[in-house]
């Protein structure tokens, strides 16, 4: 009988191991991906892509804080498209 609990145990373990396992490696991609990536992948979403050369550095600066609370994005993404954005313009 107590078998059983310990399988059962074991089998939750493992099913948690294994939903876990694929979330983690999304997470390890997003930090991989470039701020162009990143802009062209997020910054569309509702609105047309803006081109980088648009704004100054100041006004990206502003723009991304803004919109980062529109596209949930995380401080270490919008720095990356920030960096990007002010690089290309
Ligand atoms: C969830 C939807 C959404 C996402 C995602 C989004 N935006 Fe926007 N964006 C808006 C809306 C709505 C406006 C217009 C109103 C405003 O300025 O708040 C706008 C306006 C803008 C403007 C024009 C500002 C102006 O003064 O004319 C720029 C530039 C811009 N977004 C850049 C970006 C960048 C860069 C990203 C990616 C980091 C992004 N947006 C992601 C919704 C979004």
């Amino acid at each position: 009988m107590k078998k059983n609990i310990y399988f059962g145990l074991l089998l939750i373990l493992g099913f948690i191991a294994f939903v876990s396992l694929p979330s983690c490696k999304t997470s390890l991609e997003v930090r991989e991906k470039s701020g162009s990536v990143l802009w062209s992948e997020n910054c569309s979403r509702c609105h047309y892509s803006p081109d980088p050369e648009d704004y100054n550095d100041a006004q990206w600066e502003v723009i991304v804080l803004h919109m980062r609370v529109r596209s949930s994005l995380t401080e270490e993404e919008a720095e990356k498209i920030t960096k990007f954005l002010q690089d290309s313009n």
